[in-house]
């Protein structure tokens, strides 16, 4: 079975042709980082009318990519929700005219059900799992059970892990996006000089990076930017021991054997580093996708899709964005 997965939640363009759920025979991502690099974050309008012009080439790339016409494909998934609402109109309207032109299924997939689901494309992860999805928009714990059936066990209360990422890269000066930078710049640092705080919220498996941040920037103001080396490792430090914390406490609160790590702030190195050697400590498998799978790309959203559809799920032509789904509901 062969789907075309459509990526347009925030600012990636993405387009993937994957047979059988995790065979790709093509992945296009137009990234709109330039784009949005001089208001240092994401501009939603801007976001938009990228999308509108980016994403019918893209499908005519990915399909010349995989060797394939429109009249191959099987079905359809695109990302309906979580995400910026107009950029999700984008691809959903673009989908539904493909769906109904060429009379195939459509799926309808959670953005972040779509992360998890990176982590099944190159292994099998035994279920059950607690998944951690920390990207620009989230940071979740996420009790996975098999796939299609989760329960949400924690989320941010605030900033999002990649939010802070790109904030206190933007306090700093290191411009935009924010993790990939950080994560260079603290390799020069020293994580133990400046001790930022660790924002555990005990008795709870939400996140709450706000504090931290606060925390950066009162350092800054106290004391300049020049250790920026030393401000970017300690704050990556902080982030990343309250990140493997917290799943460690949820896979051991839910009892699973298994951890999955998905979303654009899962290709931290110090992060996969880390909860690596904390979940080999306590017995756990640590399943992380390849970086280029961890942020957005419609590779994930084809290979959900392909499940889903397989299952004969069906989404109607009168699907609408969901800015705010939440996973499980
Ligand atoms: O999953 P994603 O591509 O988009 C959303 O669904 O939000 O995640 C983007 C986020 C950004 O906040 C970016 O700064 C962060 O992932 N990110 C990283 C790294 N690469 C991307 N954060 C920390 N370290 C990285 N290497
Ligand atoms: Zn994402």
């Amino acid at each position: 079975m062969i789907i075309l997965g459509i990526e347009t939640s925030c600012d990636e363009t993405a387009v993937a042709v994957v047979e059988d759920g995790r065979k790709v025979r093509a992945s296009i991502i137009a990234s709109q980082v330039d784009i949005h690099r001089k208001f240092g974050g994401v501009v939603p309008e801007l976001a938009c009318r990228a999308h509108l012009e980016l994403l019918c080439p893209i499908i005519e790339e990915g399909l010349s990519e995989a060797g394939l016409t429109l009249s191959n494909i099987d079905g359809i998934a695109v990302t309906a929700g979580p995400g910026l609402i107009g950029a999700l109109l984008i691809g959903i309207s673009t989908a539904k005219a493909l769906s109904f032109s060429l009379d195939r299924p459509l799926a309808a997939i959670n953005h972040i059900e779509a992360h998890l689901y990176a982590n099944f494309i190159e292994e099998e992860p035994v279920l059950p799992a607690v998944g951690l999805v920390v990207s620009g928009g989230h940071s979740d714990l996420i009790y996975v059970e098999t796939i299609g059936k989760y329960e949400v066990l924690g989320r941010t209360r605030d900033d999002a892990a990649g939010e802070a990422f790109d904030k206190v890269a933007k306090m700093l000066g290191l411009g935009y996006p924010g993790g990939p930078v950080i994560e260079k710049i603290a390799r020069e640092g020293n994580p133990e000089k400046i001790s930022f705080p660790r924002p555990y919220l005990l008795g709870s498996l939400d996140f709450s990076f706000s504090g931290l941040k606060t925390a950066v920037l009162y350092h800054i103001r106290k004391y300049g930017c020049e250790d920026v080396e030393d401000i970017a490792a300690g704050f990556q430090a902080a982030t990343v021991d309250v990140l493997v914390k917290k799943t460690l406490m949820a896979a051991e609160a839910m009892g699973v054997k298994t951890i999955l790590l998905a979303g654009g702030v899962a290709r931290n190195t110090a992060l996969r580093l880390r909860m690596e050697q904390e979940a080999a400590n306590k017995g756990l498998s640590l399943f992380r996708p390849s970086p280029e799978l961890c942020t957005d790309n419609a590779v994930m959203v084809a290979g959900i899709g392909f499940v889903k559809l397989r299952e004969g799920e069906r989404s109607s032509l009168s699907l609408e964005a969901s800015s705010d789904w939440v996973l499980g509901c």
